[in-house]
Protein backbone atom coordinates (compact mmCIF):
# COMPACT_ATOMS: atom_id res chain seq x y z
CA UNK A 1 0.00 0.00 0.00
CA UNK A 2 1.23 3.50 -0.48
CA UNK A 3 0.43 6.52 1.47
CA UNK A 4 -2.10 9.43 0.28
CA UNK A 5 -0.16 12.71 -0.83
CA UNK A 6 -0.45 15.89 1.37
CA UNK A 7 -0.06 19.63 -0.52
CA UNK A 8 0.92 22.71 -0.19
CA UNK A 9 0.96 25.10 -3.22
CA UNK A 10 4.34 23.67 -5.31
CA UNK A 11 5.09 21.28 -1.94
CA UNK A 12 3.65 17.90 -2.38
CA UNK A 13 4.66 14.69 0.56
CA UNK A 14 3.93 10.93 1.20
CA UNK A 15 1.15 11.29 4.85
CA UNK A 16 2.95 8.76 5.97
CA UNK A 17 6.42 8.52 6.55
CA UNK A 18 9.23 6.30 8.19
CA UNK A 19 10.94 7.99 11.21
CA UNK A 20 14.30 6.33 12.04
CA UNK A 21 14.94 7.78 15.26
CA UNK A 22 17.16 5.72 17.49
CA UNK A 23 17.39 2.71 14.46
CA UNK A 24 21.00 2.60 13.44
CA UNK A 25 23.84 0.54 11.46
CA UNK A 26 22.07 -2.83 9.56
CA UNK A 27 19.06 -2.48 11.87
CA UNK A 28 18.35 0.92 10.02
CA UNK A 29 19.08 -0.22 6.50
CA UNK A 30 17.37 -3.26 6.36
CA UNK A 31 14.52 -1.64 7.88
CA UNK A 32 14.20 1.48 5.54
CA UNK A 33 14.97 -0.98 2.67
CA UNK A 34 12.03 -3.30 3.70
CA UNK A 35 9.76 -0.01 4.17
CA UNK A 36 10.15 1.12 0.80
CA UNK A 37 9.46 -2.58 -0.63
CA UNK A 38 6.10 -2.27 1.77
CA UNK A 39 5.21 1.03 -0.04
CA UNK A 40 6.57 3.62 1.90
CA UNK A 41 8.04 6.53 0.07
CA UNK A 42 8.60 9.10 2.72
CA UNK A 43 11.80 8.89 5.01
CA UNK A 44 12.84 11.04 7.85
CA UNK A 45 16.19 11.12 9.26
CA UNK A 46 18.55 13.74 10.97
CA UNK A 47 22.27 14.36 11.93
CA UNK A 48 21.60 14.05 15.04
CA UNK A 49 20.23 10.02 14.59
CA UNK A 50 23.65 9.11 13.35
CA UNK A 51 22.30 6.96 10.65
CA UNK A 52 22.43 8.59 7.64
CA UNK A 53 24.87 6.47 5.88
CA UNK A 54 23.05 3.73 7.04
CA UNK A 55 19.82 5.32 4.81
CA UNK A 56 21.74 6.20 2.21
CA UNK A 57 22.73 2.62 1.68
CA UNK A 58 19.39 1.32 1.77
CA UNK A 59 17.67 3.83 -0.79
CA UNK A 60 20.62 3.91 -3.07
CA UNK A 61 18.38 0.25 -4.16
CA UNK A 62 15.77 2.61 -5.31
CA UNK A 63 14.47 5.19 -7.78
CA UNK A 64 15.99 8.38 -6.01
CA UNK A 65 12.79 10.47 -7.70
CA UNK A 66 10.47 7.94 -6.06
CA UNK A 67 11.27 8.92 -2.77
CA UNK A 68 11.09 11.80 -0.34
CA UNK A 69 13.73 12.39 2.02
CA UNK A 70 14.45 14.67 4.71
CA UNK A 71 16.75 15.57 7.17
CA UNK A 72 17.60 17.72 10.09
CA UNK A 73 20.49 20.04 10.40
CA UNK A 74 21.07 20.08 14.81
CA UNK A 75 21.21 23.28 16.82
CA UNK A 76 24.80 24.22 17.49
CA UNK A 77 25.12 24.44 13.50
CA UNK A 78 22.78 27.22 12.54
CA UNK A 79 25.07 30.04 11.31
CA UNK A 80 25.56 30.39 7.84
CA UNK A 81 29.22 28.48 6.94
CA UNK A 82 27.81 25.45 9.47
CA UNK A 83 24.60 25.01 8.32
CA UNK A 84 25.74 24.85 4.54
CA UNK A 85 28.65 22.11 5.42
CA UNK A 86 26.33 20.55 7.51
CA UNK A 87 23.71 20.20 5.10
CA UNK A 88 26.66 18.94 2.24
CA UNK A 89 28.10 16.21 4.40
CA UNK A 90 24.70 14.75 5.12
CA UNK A 91 24.35 14.81 1.00
CA UNK A 92 27.41 12.77 1.73
CA UNK A 93 26.66 10.40 3.79
CA UNK A 94 23.10 9.82 2.48
CA UNK A 95 25.29 9.28 -1.27
CA UNK A 96 22.98 11.40 -2.85
CA UNK A 97 22.96 15.02 -4.81
CA UNK A 98 19.82 16.04 -3.01
CA UNK A 99 17.32 15.98 -0.11
CA UNK A 100 13.35 16.65 -0.37
CA UNK A 101 13.15 18.79 2.53
CA UNK A 102 15.61 20.16 5.03
CA UNK A 103 14.79 20.93 8.62
CA UNK A 104 16.45 23.02 11.11
CA UNK A 105 15.77 20.23 13.86
CA UNK A 106 15.42 23.06 17.17
CA UNK A 107 15.95 26.23 17.26
CA UNK A 108 18.80 28.36 18.67
CA UNK A 109 17.94 31.36 20.08
CA UNK A 110 21.71 32.41 20.60
CA UNK A 111 22.22 32.56 16.39
CA UNK A 112 20.22 34.73 14.18
CA UNK A 113 17.57 32.51 12.49
CA UNK A 114 18.64 35.52 9.23
CA UNK A 115 22.17 33.70 8.72
CA UNK A 116 20.61 30.22 9.06
CA UNK A 117 17.74 31.21 6.14
CA UNK A 118 19.74 32.97 4.04
CA UNK A 119 22.06 29.32 4.27
CA UNK A 120 18.96 27.44 3.25
CA UNK A 121 18.01 29.55 0.72
CA UNK A 122 21.46 28.81 -0.92
CA UNK A 123 21.13 25.01 -0.70
CA UNK A 124 17.46 25.80 -2.58
CA UNK A 125 19.23 27.39 -5.31
CA UNK A 126 22.01 25.60 -5.44
CA UNK A 127 19.60 22.07 -6.05
CA UNK A 128 20.49 20.48 -2.96
CA UNK A 129 17.22 20.52 -1.19
CA UNK A 130 13.98 20.86 -2.98
CA UNK A 131 12.12 22.50 0.37
CA UNK A 132 12.92 23.85 3.60
CA UNK A 133 11.55 23.96 6.70
CA UNK A 134 11.91 23.69 10.72
CA UNK A 135 11.29 21.39 13.37
CA UNK A 136 10.22 22.64 17.12
CA UNK A 137 9.63 26.53 16.11
CA UNK A 138 7.13 28.02 18.08
CA UNK A 139 4.12 30.26 16.02
CA UNK A 140 6.47 33.20 16.49
CA UNK A 141 9.77 31.59 15.44
CA UNK A 142 8.06 30.21 12.33
CA UNK A 143 6.86 33.30 11.54
CA UNK A 144 9.95 35.11 11.96
CA UNK A 145 11.34 31.97 9.50
CA UNK A 146 8.72 32.38 6.70
CA UNK A 147 9.32 36.12 6.88
CA UNK A 148 12.97 36.47 6.32
CA UNK A 149 13.12 33.63 3.66
CA UNK A 150 12.78 33.87 -0.09
CA UNK A 151 11.32 30.49 -0.43
CA UNK A 152 8.68 28.74 1.18
CA UNK A 153 9.12 27.19 4.59
CA UNK A 154 7.06 24.31 3.95
CA UNK A 155 7.13 22.33 7.08
CA UNK A 156 7.02 22.30 10.58
CA UNK A 157 7.43 19.11 12.53
CA UNK A 158 6.66 18.87 15.79
CA UNK A 159 5.89 16.64 18.43
CA UNK A 160 2.02 15.59 17.81
CA UNK A 161 -0.30 12.55 18.89
CA UNK A 162 -3.77 11.56 20.14
CA UNK A 163 -5.08 13.51 23.14
CA UNK A 164 -2.76 16.72 22.24
CA UNK A 165 -4.37 19.87 21.51
CA UNK A 166 -2.45 21.38 18.21
CA UNK A 167 -5.02 23.66 17.05
CA UNK A 168 -3.13 26.90 17.52
CA UNK A 169 -0.21 26.12 15.69
CA UNK A 170 -2.37 24.17 13.24
CA UNK A 171 -4.46 27.51 12.59
CA UNK A 172 -1.40 29.24 11.81
CA UNK A 173 -0.18 26.53 9.72
CA UNK A 174 -3.14 26.45 7.38
CA UNK A 175 -3.14 29.52 7.21
CA UNK A 176 0.58 30.07 5.76
CA UNK A 177 0.66 26.98 3.33
CA UNK A 178 2.97 25.16 6.01
CA UNK A 179 2.23 21.19 6.58
CA UNK A 180 2.79 19.61 9.77
CA UNK A 181 4.60 16.70 10.36
CA UNK A 182 3.86 15.08 13.62
CA UNK A 183 6.80 13.13 15.56
CA UNK A 184 6.34 10.69 18.17
CA UNK A 185 2.52 10.22 16.57
CA UNK A 186 2.03 7.00 19.01
CA UNK A 187 3.80 8.92 21.98
CA UNK A 188 6.25 6.18 21.71
CA UNK A 189 3.23 3.51 22.60
CA UNK A 190 2.15 5.77 25.47
CA UNK A 191 -1.11 6.51 23.25
CA UNK A 192 -1.81 3.07 22.30
CA UNK A 193 -2.97 1.76 26.21
CA UNK A 194 -6.33 4.10 26.27
CA UNK A 195 -9.44 2.13 26.28
CA UNK A 196 -11.45 4.53 24.17
CA UNK A 197 -8.67 3.62 21.33
CA UNK A 198 -9.16 -0.07 21.36
CA UNK A 199 -13.02 0.27 21.47
CA UNK A 200 -13.15 1.88 18.34
CA UNK A 201 -10.03 -0.07 16.91
CA UNK A 202 -11.91 -3.19 17.24
CA UNK A 203 -15.27 -2.19 15.80
CA UNK A 204 -13.24 -1.48 12.36
CA UNK A 205 -10.87 -4.24 12.59
CA UNK A 206 -7.90 -2.08 12.50
CA UNK A 207 -5.18 -2.08 15.63
CA UNK A 208 -4.79 0.96 18.06
CA UNK A 209 -2.07 2.60 16.25
CA UNK A 210 -3.88 2.51 12.88
CA UNK A 211 -6.51 4.32 14.64
CA UNK A 212 -3.95 6.74 16.50
CA UNK A 213 -2.10 7.28 13.00
CA UNK A 214 -5.65 7.93 11.02
CA UNK A 215 -6.81 10.35 13.35
CA UNK A 216 -4.06 12.20 12.73
CA UNK A 217 -3.55 12.11 8.77
CA UNK A 218 -7.17 12.71 8.31
CA UNK A 219 -6.52 16.27 9.53
CA UNK A 220 -5.99 19.61 6.91
CA UNK A 221 -1.92 19.98 6.32
CA UNK A 222 -0.97 16.73 8.72
CA UNK A 223 1.46 14.41 8.21
CA UNK A 224 3.05 11.61 10.43
CA UNK A 225 6.14 9.88 10.75
CA UNK A 226 6.12 6.82 13.00
CA UNK A 227 8.93 5.05 13.75
CA UNK A 228 9.10 1.46 13.82
CA UNK A 229 11.98 -1.57 14.07
CA UNK A 230 9.47 -4.07 13.69
CA UNK A 231 8.62 -5.31 10.22
CA UNK A 232 4.55 -6.26 11.62
CA UNK A 233 4.35 -2.83 12.86
CA UNK A 234 5.98 -1.19 9.23
CA UNK A 235 3.43 -2.92 7.55
CA UNK A 236 0.32 -1.86 10.27
CA UNK A 237 1.46 1.71 9.73
CA UNK A 238 0.83 1.94 5.98
CA UNK A 239 -2.30 0.46 5.89
CA UNK A 240 -4.20 3.66 5.99
CA UNK A 241 -5.88 4.50 3.17
CA UNK A 242 -9.12 3.18 1.29
CA UNK A 243 -10.83 3.78 4.55
CA UNK A 244 -12.26 5.73 6.92
CA UNK A 245 -13.13 6.72 10.56
CA UNK A 246 -17.04 7.96 11.13
CA UNK A 247 -17.74 11.36 12.58
CA UNK A 248 -18.88 10.18 15.92
CA UNK A 249 -15.61 8.12 16.60
CA UNK A 250 -13.31 11.04 15.38
CA UNK A 251 -15.51 13.23 17.79
CA UNK A 252 -14.37 10.89 20.91
CA UNK A 253 -10.68 11.11 20.25
CA UNK A 254 -10.82 14.25 19.73
CA UNK A 255 -11.57 14.97 23.11
CA UNK A 256 -8.94 12.53 24.44
CA UNK A 257 -6.42 14.32 26.60
CA UNK A 258 -2.87 12.18 27.09
CA UNK A 259 0.14 13.16 28.39
CA UNK A 260 2.78 11.49 27.34
CA UNK A 261 5.72 13.43 29.03
CA UNK A 262 8.14 12.38 26.26
CA UNK A 263 10.28 15.19 24.46
N1 LIG B 1 12.10 16.67 15.10
C1 LIG B 1 12.29 16.16 16.31
O1 LIG B 1 12.76 16.83 17.24
C2 LIG B 1 11.89 14.74 16.56
C3 LIG B 1 11.80 14.24 17.88
C4 LIG B 1 11.40 12.91 18.06
C5 LIG B 1 11.11 12.13 16.95
N2 LIG B 1 11.24 12.62 15.68
C6 LIG B 1 10.95 11.79 14.47
O2 LIG B 1 9.67 11.18 14.63
C7 LIG B 1 9.81 9.77 14.52
C8 LIG B 1 8.77 9.06 15.36
O3 LIG B 1 8.79 9.49 16.70
P1 LIG B 1 9.26 8.57 17.93
O4 LIG B 1 10.26 7.59 17.46
O5 LIG B 1 9.65 9.50 19.01
O6 LIG B 1 7.93 7.88 18.46
P2 LIG B 1 6.66 7.07 17.85
O7 LIG B 1 6.78 6.89 16.39
O8 LIG B 1 5.46 7.73 18.43
O9 LIG B 1 6.80 5.69 18.61
C9 LIG B 1 7.76 4.74 18.28
C10 LIG B 1 7.51 3.54 19.21
O10 LIG B 1 6.23 2.98 18.90
C11 LIG B 1 6.38 1.59 18.58
N3 LIG B 1 5.43 1.30 17.49
C12 LIG B 1 5.51 1.67 16.19
N4 LIG B 1 4.43 1.25 15.50
C13 LIG B 1 3.64 0.61 16.40
C14 LIG B 1 2.39 -0.04 16.29
N5 LIG B 1 1.73 -0.10 15.14
N6 LIG B 1 1.87 -0.60 17.42
C15 LIG B 1 2.53 -0.55 18.60
N7 LIG B 1 3.72 0.06 18.77
C16 LIG B 1 4.28 0.64 17.67
C17 LIG B 1 7.82 1.41 18.17
O11 LIG B 1 8.27 0.12 18.53
P3 LIG B 1 8.83 -0.92 17.41
O12 LIG B 1 10.04 -0.30 16.80
O13 LIG B 1 9.07 -2.14 18.20
O14 LIG B 1 7.71 -1.09 16.42
C18 LIG B 1 8.54 2.46 19.03
O15 LIG B 1 8.81 1.94 20.32
C19 LIG B 1 11.26 9.53 14.98
O16 LIG B 1 11.73 8.27 14.62
C20 LIG B 1 11.96 10.67 14.27
O17 LIG B 1 12.13 10.36 12.89
C21 LIG B 1 11.60 13.92 15.47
Amino acid sequence: MQSEIKSVKEFSVPALGLGTWQLRGKKCENTVRKAINFGYRHIDTAIFYENEEAVGRAIADFNREDLFLTTKVWKDKLHYRDFKRSAEASLKRLDTDYVDLILVHWPNPDIPTSETIKAMNELVKEGKTRHIGVSNFSRSQLDEAINLSDYPIVNNQVKYHLGMDMEPMLNYCRENDVLLTAYSPLGRGKVLEREELSNIAAKYGKTPGQIALKWLIVQENVLAIPKTGSEGHLKENIQLFGWSLEEDDLEVLNQLKIETHID
